[in-house]
Formats: C-alpha cells, sequence, structure tokens
C-alpha cells in the first residue's frame, strides 16, 4: 500500500540518510529525516542554556517548545534552524539531549505524525524499535567504523569544513555511536525483526536496489 513506513536504523555515518532519500523517491514515498528533530532540539536547548539533565526547567522548556517539519525543513517555534544543525558541535548536543526521555517523549507524537501524509521512509536510531513497531520492513544499516567517519570526513569537507582532521571524525563517531548504544531510553539496537545490511563496500544505489526489492517483497 502507499501508506507503507520503512525504518532506518544505523549508527552514524552507515549512510541512512542518503540511502533513505533514495528509497523514497523511487518508491514515491515521503522521507522523515529524525535526527534533524533531535538536532533542532538539542541546538535550541543548548542556545536557552538548559542543560542536557532532567529536571523542571527541561520539561517547562520542552512544554513551550513548538516543533514543525515542512518541505524538509525544521521549525522550532517558528525559526528555520535547517541550515544551523549539521556541524561536529551539533553533532554531540544532539548525542547528549537525546539520551534523556522526557525530549525523546517530546518527539514522539511530531514523528508518528508523519504517517498521515502517506507512507515514508523514516531513519534515525530507534525508528524500527520504538517509533514504528509495527513497520513492515525494518532496515539496520551499518558500516564499518573506519568507512563511516572517511564518510562522514568526505561530507564535513564538501561543506567546506577545513579545520576537521581524520582521527577526531573517527574519535566523535565512537563516542556518538557508545552513547546512542549505551543509553537506557531507547538506545539504538537492531530490531529483532530488521534486516541487517552493512553497506562498507556497496554504493548508496546499491544499498538502494536492495531496499527497494525488498520492499517489493513486503507490500
Ligand atoms: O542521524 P543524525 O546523525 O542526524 O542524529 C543525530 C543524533 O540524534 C544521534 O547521534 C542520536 O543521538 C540522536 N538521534 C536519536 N534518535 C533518532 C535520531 C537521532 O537519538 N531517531
Amino acid at each position: 500500500s502507499k501508506n507503507i513506513v520503512i525504518t532506518i536504523d544505523g549508527p552514524a555515518g552507515a549512510g541512512k540518510s542518503s540511502v533513505a532519500r533514495g528509497v523514497a523517491k523511487r518508491l514515491g514515498l515521503s522521507y522523515l529525516d529524525t535526527g534533524a528533530l533531535y538536532r533542532a532540539i538539542a541546538y535550541t536547548l543548548d542556545k536557552a542554556a538548559i542543560p542536557p539533565v532532567e529536571g523542571e526547567s527541561l520539561s517547562a522548556t520542552l512544554r513551550d517548545l513548538s516543533v514543525a517539519l515542512a518541505s524538509g525543513r525544521v521549525f522550532v517555534d517558528g525559526k528555520d534552524v535547517t541550515d544551523l544543525i549539521r556541524n561536529p558541535l551539533v553533532d554531540s548536543l544532539a548525542s547528549k539531549y537525546s539520551a534523556l526521555p522526557s525530549v525523546r517523549a517530546r518527539l514522539l507524537d511530531i514523528q508518528r505524525e508523519q504517517v498521515l501524509g502517506g507512507g515514508l521512509v523514516a531513519d534515525g536510531r530507534d525508528m524500527g524499535t520504538v517509533v514504528f513497531p509495527l513497520a513492515p520492513l525494518k532496515i539496520f544499516l551499518t558500516a564499518s567504523e573506519e568507512v563511516r567517519a572517511r564518510r562522514r570526513f568526505d561530507e564535513l569537507v564538501s561543506r567546506g569544513q577545513v579545520d576537521v582532521d581524520f582521527d577526531s571524525v573517527l574519535e566523535d563517531i565512537k563516542t556518538r555511536d557508545r552513547s546512542d548504544r549505551e543509553r537506557a531510553c531507547s538506545p539504538l539496537v537492531e530490531a529483532p525483526d530488521s534486516v541487517v545490511l552493512d553497506s562498507s563496500s556497496l554504493s548508496v544505489d546499491q544499498v538502494v536496489d536492495r531496499i527497494v526489492s525488498l520492499a517489493e517483497g513486503a507490500r
């Protein structure tokens, strides 16, 4: 059906967003980038000087702010933050704030509501385990740490960041994955019914082809 949900979870740099975009395009579905929601909220809380700990100031701020997605852009309190959240600082902020149960709870509805617009390809860390547990096709996309760090490094360089070095990108990836895998609330973990794909030696198109044929079988 047109309302199919395909989930793609996995560690940083596995290629989730390129693959999810590609699959969405091929199947005529929309793409839901849940990392952008965590990044947007982390960026906003940090700017507001709300530290990443549970408490009244965090709850009150989460209660009062608004988060919205429209045409691939993310808005917090009406401000388009899309271009402010793709950098190493926000990588690390997102991973700190995303460990907090109240932050995750705050973003649950907005993620699930996206299905009302039709089928989608959702990428993140807990799409198949928590947000869309009934999805008929769940992918867990991985790649070796070196490959993932290399991709992230190339991406930063192509965005014009000049002050990056490979070893610190590799360290950041390791730290972020460890914290995503070890947190108590919605950790990064393979859903038992997921298909695990290792993209270390595959191109984006090859991974997309594989998922599209799995989706054709799942319909
Ligand atoms: O996917 P992306 O790198 O944009 O995600 C940034 C961070 O947001 C991740 O390292 C993770 O801590 C958090 N995240 C999450 N759950 C999701 C998506 C992202 O915890 N569904």
